[in-house]
């Protein structure tokens, strides 16, 4: 029927079939989450015009300055995740340890890990920023919830995506099934349809790296982005330059328009040897839903889905997107 478009929920049942595990609980979750994606959006959209932006002048986990928005956001998932009633835990971006349901709230048998916002850094600029989850399932036995649950590789995941809060609202996400995007009409209230089945293009034209950080790489890293800027490459011409600062807005653009991001080791940090990005709630997430597009995703030596973390904020190394584009990456990357 002409002008209506499918929710997100009429997607999920027309596709129940191919994805068994979108279960009552998947989509209660689901729901959740994109309740939350809608408090958080509003907040962004009127960010300029109340006091929630700017800095609280706390330092987070990762030993950065916490901004307004981002403890809104932080807090605004926490609370309403806790009480819908499907997770038996959750790990954040913004806090040290994985965070219990509370005895009395209902627990499911998910695990939910997130970036509540990326690129906010950005904020104040009114640049895209977004919100990245990853969504698995408790496989231990154990009565209770640890750590280890929590460090399995990325193929465990049963569903990962993000929302993107820029011109228009999207949620992107796989639950293994392809790659949909849907963009939130604010008239009636709903994510709707708006991108279905999203195939990443094999060989992209654009690169995404910050090239600041040049005199920090090693050799073969200088030799990879050098690639991409020469005509001795897949497309026989420099790829465009094309770096954000948010990476769930660098990814998206390439997802739909075809590129690579490189966020490589650089030794401007003793202490952060493998670059900035988090693997469980930044890389493993964005690397399904790449693989779910076509693409490909490693950490310049090995694909990124096949990383069995040891830390709850373990950094790794990202090389993501266009299929051909991070296979020559890697390949250069493991030269001599
Ligand atoms: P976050 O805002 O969640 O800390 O993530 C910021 C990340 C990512 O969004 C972006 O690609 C990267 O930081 C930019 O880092 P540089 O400023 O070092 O390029
Ligand atoms: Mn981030
Ligand atoms: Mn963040």
């Amino acid at each position: 029927m002409e002008g209506v478009g499918i929710t997100v929920m009429e997607h999920l049942l027309i596709h129940q079939k191919e994805a068994p595990m979108a279960t009552g609980k998947f989509t209660r979750l689901l729901t959740e989450l994109i309740f939350s994606a809608k408090i958080i959006a509003r907040e962004v959209r009127k960010a300029g015009l109340v006091d929630i932006l700017g800095l609280t002048g706390e330092i987070n986990v990762q030993g950065e300055q916490v901004r307004k928005l981002d403890e809104y956001a932080n807090r605004i998932l926490i609370y309403r995740m806790q009480r819908a009633g499907v997770l038996c835990a959750m790990a954040s971006e913004e806090n040290a340890d994985i965070i219990e349901i509370p005895d009395n709230l209902p627990k499911g048998d998910y695990l939910l890990i997130f970036d509540p916002l990326d690129g906010s850094s950005n904020i104040d600029a009114n640049v895209n920023i977004g919100t990245i989850f990853s969504i698995r399932k408790k496989t231990s036995d154990r009565a209770y919830v640890t750590l280890e649950d929590f460090l399995q590789k990325g193929t465990e995941q049963v569903a990962a995506g993000y929302f993107l809060y820029g011109s228009s609202t999207m949620l992107v996400y796989t639950t293994g099934n392809g790659v949909h995007g849907f963009t939130l009409d604010p008239s009636v209230g709903e994510f709707l349809l708006s991108h279905p089945n999203i195939q990443i293009p094999e060989i992209g034209k654009i690169y995404s790296v910050n090239e600041a950080y040049t005199m920090y790489w090693d050799e073969r890293t200088k030799n990879t982005v050098n690639y991409f800027k020469s005509d001795k490459n897949l497309r026989g011409k420099p790829y465009s330059s094309r770096y954000i600062g948010s990476l769930v807005a660098d990814f998206h653009r390439n997802l739909l328009y075809g590129g690579i991001f490189m966020y490589p080791a650089d030794k401007r940090d003793p202490a952060k040897p493998h670059g900035k990005l988090r693997l469980l709630c930044e890389a493993a997430p964005l690397a399904m839903v790449v693989e779910q597009a076509g693409g490909a995703a490693t950490d310049g030596k090995q694909r990124i889905l096949d990383i069995k973390p040891e830390a709850l904020h373990q950094r790794v190394p990202l090389f993501i997107g266009s299929k051909k584009d991070v296979e020559k990456a890697t390949e250069l990357m493991q030269q001599g």
